[in-house]
């Protein structure tokens, strides 16, 4: 059976070992041959920047090759269905790192594939952008359990996989979302059933009283633009600026997954300012991507 990567619950007690690993790999500037003569295609139906580069960096690191493919450049864009694509990438191929819509293309790919698939970012959940975060603040706090982390916005696919790594690493997350935009409900009531301590407010200044780390996103994810307008009244009032920041505990850090929309969810000031961590977190993505994979190949 090929091991995936969908969601952050996958790695059960191996998240942690993953965060130490990328640690390790990053002070190595780790390189070896282990994918040596795989081939990974990076399917991707949403624009990238981070994800892309740092996977196919990661995947070349590790000695493998990557073919990168779209919809709008093959037969997935002609309506060829994804059960047919996901047997065809099998015959060829050694894994699929997959950046989509609905998580239920993940569940085709795993049903109709037969080798690895990696969740690259999905409307319901970001896990290598959350592990990577866990990779961020670990090395600025490497008790993780007695971390106070703020989640300010829209409860989207880096809230809910925040929620699930709440549950595993036993940190304490806050969010503030507007009613709405809550994250999904299943997996709150799982986190709290398993005695995670999740907590969810309407009020940003709550949800940051006594946070290390202040997160926000866009207001507005991928395939979300119809929404822009909607949401840039529904959010008003979850901006982050130094106001918020000051409410957060001394020397609290302020995190983006990037890309961000400068004046809406955060101030140019915040984002360029002494509090934010931005480049450590994009750089660490590089270096989970190699943790993840190793993982999965080993
Ligand atoms: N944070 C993140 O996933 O960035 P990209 O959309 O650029 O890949
Ligand atoms: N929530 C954002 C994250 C981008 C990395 C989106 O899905 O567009």
């Amino acid at each position: 059976m090929p091991k995936h990567f969908i969601t952050i619950r996958d790695l059960g007690d191996d998240a942690m070992k993953l965060v130490l690993r990328a640690a390790e790999m990053k002070k190595n500037n780790f390189r070896c041959d282990r994918l040596q003569g795989k081939i990974l295609v990076l399917l991707f139906e949403k624009a990238s920047t981070r994800t892309r580069l740092s996977f196919e960096t990661a995947v070349r690191r590790l000695g493998g090759q990557t073919v990168f493919m779209t919809p709008q450049e093959s037969q997935l864009g002609r309506s060829e269905p994804l059960k047919d694509t996901a047997r065809v990438i099998s015959r060829y191929n050694d894994g699929m790192i997959v950046r989509t819509f609905g998580q239920s293309k993940l569940e085709q790919l795993m049903e109709y594939g037969s080798i690895p698939v990696v969740n690259a970012l999905t409307d319901e959940g970001h896990p290598c952008q959350i592990m990577r975060d866990m990779l961020t603040m670990y090395e600025r706090r490497p008790d993780i359990s007695t971390m106070r982390i703020a989640w300010i916005g829209d409860g989207n696919n880096m809230a809910n996989s925040f929620i699930e790594a709440a549950t595993i690493f036993g940190f304490t997350l806050s969010l503030a979302c507007p009613e709405g935009y809550d994250p999904e409900p299943a997996l709150l009531a799982q986190a709290r059933q398993a005695g995670a301590k999740v907590y969810l407010h309407r009020d940003p200044a709550a949800a940051v009283e006594g946070a290390h780390f202040v997160h926000t996103d866009v207001w507005a994810s991928m395939g979300q633009e119809e929404e822009q307008h909607a949401r840039l009244v529904a959010f008003k009032g979850f901006r982050v600026d130094d106001r918020l920041m000051r409410l957060a505990a001394p020397g609290a850090k302020f995190m983006h997954c990037l890309p961000a929309h400068r004046g809406e969810e955060v101030t140019e000031d915040v984002l360029e300012g002494p509090a934010a961590i931005l480049f450590d977190q994009a750089e660490n993505r590089l270096h989970m991507q190699m943790a993840i994979l190793e993982w999965i190949y080993s």
